[in-house]
């Protein structure tokens, strides 16, 4: 069957946190939405709930659960018990409850920026040490600096590691053996290993969750998953954290008690069901999608930024672009890209110091979007 990734929507005044006033008349590359409606069948198994008319408080059941697992196995060759899912309103809130229930005030969490913003922010608000493991750009493609990863997780005050896979900003997939070591290293040194996931059903490269390597690290581990990325179903906040270890569940769930956290978005459910029952070939051809927007990206970097560094993108719909060679000051460089091409872009900056001179494009959008934004930029560059 073929999807429509055409259609180009106009999101203003619906509450878009991405189509925001300030930058109206110019179309956002920034924050993670993709600009491609949802699947059908998950539009069809919403609308039917809306006519339905009872918007009840819903938590996930036997259903719900078997949907997940079977899910996992089936695309991700990941074998889960019903019972490690734990529901949380959304990733970064599950990334915050983590922190709280697994360190201390003080205790050192580790982080790899160039990185999700969120993750620092869940260390600082929190009032924990920011440990940076920044990762190592090198012959044009990030890789992690295990050999400091190490000498952090032998330090006993740091607690816990935020990984990022696939990873945002820098696009890359983690491959086995790498992410073999991450999970050796903190295995080794009782270092808790958060895997935040969210992306891992847009790849073009295979992506391995991290727990399947071996069922050792089911121990110390905690991933996050979720439908929203995959099927652009976020604003309906809820995420699926797979905790196997009974005791971290047990205090992680504590935790979310604490905080007040007991139902689901009422919507999430039928939208959840259908994503992962009957939107496989949605998914598959949504990834085609991006690959062919990465790859006009590509093309148009090589020809009118040589000079300009553009991470391969293996992952994610995140790309990630060095524009240093325009002289343009970090902080002006939204401004700039939106005032003189009309594309709002996310600075590089937000993800940690080693952002600086970069902008993050998402290109989960129509591809006629993609061309009118690269040739307004032409004009500029
Ligand atoms: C790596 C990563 N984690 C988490 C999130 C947000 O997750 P949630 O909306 O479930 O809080 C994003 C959104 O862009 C992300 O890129």
């Amino acid at each position: 069957m073929a999807y429509d990734f055409s259609f180009v929507p106009d999101r203003t005044g619906t509450g878009s946190i991405k189509w925001t006033d300030e930058y109206k008349g110019s179309f956002p590359f920034s924050v993670a939405d993709m600009e491609w409606r949802t699947a059908p069948a998950i539009r069809k198994a919403l609308s039917d709930f809306a006519q339905n008319g009872f918007y009840c408080y819903t938590a996930p059941d036997e259903k719900y659960r078997s949907v997940v697992c079977d899910f996992m196995k089936r695309r991700h060759n990941w074998e889960i018990s019903p019972e490690w899912i734990v529901c949380t309103y959304g990733i970064v809130s599950a990334i915050h409850t983590a922190v709280k229930t697994f360190t201390n005030a003080g205790e050192g969490v580790i982080i790899q920026p160039p990185v999700y913003h969120h993750f620092a922010q869940a260390v600082t608000l929190n009032k924990r040490l920011l440990v940076n493991n920044p990762l190592v750009l090198t012959d044009g493609r990030y890789e992690m600096n295990f050999a400091e990863l190490e000498e952090l997780c032998r330090d006993e005050n740091n607690k816990m590691l935020i990984l990022c896979s696939p990873h945002n900003p820098v696009g890359r997939v983690w491959t086995k053996e790498e992410l073999t070591r991450v999970a050796e290293i903190c295995y080794e040194n009782s270092v808790i290993l958060v895997s935040d996931e969210i992306h891992f059903d847009i790849t073009k490269n295979p992506h391995t969750v991290l727990t399947s390597i071996d069922k050792k690290y089911n121990g110390n581990t905690i991933i996050c998953t979720a439908a929203s990325k995959s099927f652009n179903i976020a604003g309906l906040g809820t995420s699926n954290i797979i905790i196997a270890n009974e005791k971290l569940r047990e205090a992680f769930e504590q935790m979310l008690e604490i905080d007040g956290y007991g139902c689901i978005n009422a919507f999430s459910y039928p939208a959840l069901l259908a994503a992962y029952t009957e939107c496989d070939e949605w998914l598959d051809e949504m990834n085609s999608r991006i690959q062919s927007n990465y790859k006009i990206l590509a093309e148009f970097v090589r020809e009118y930024m040589p000079e300009a560094f553009l991470s391969p993108l293996e992952g994610t719909y995140l790309a990630w672009l060095n524009v240093s060679a325009l002289g343009i000051e970090d902080e002006k460089l939204v401004d700039f890209f939106a005032e003189k091409a009309g594309v709002v872009p996310s600075a590089g900056y937000v993800f940690g110091e080693e952002g600086k001179g970069f902008i993050r494009l998402d290109i989960a959008v129509p591809e006629r979007v993609l061309t009118d934004a690269l040739e307004r930029m032409k004009n500029i560059l």
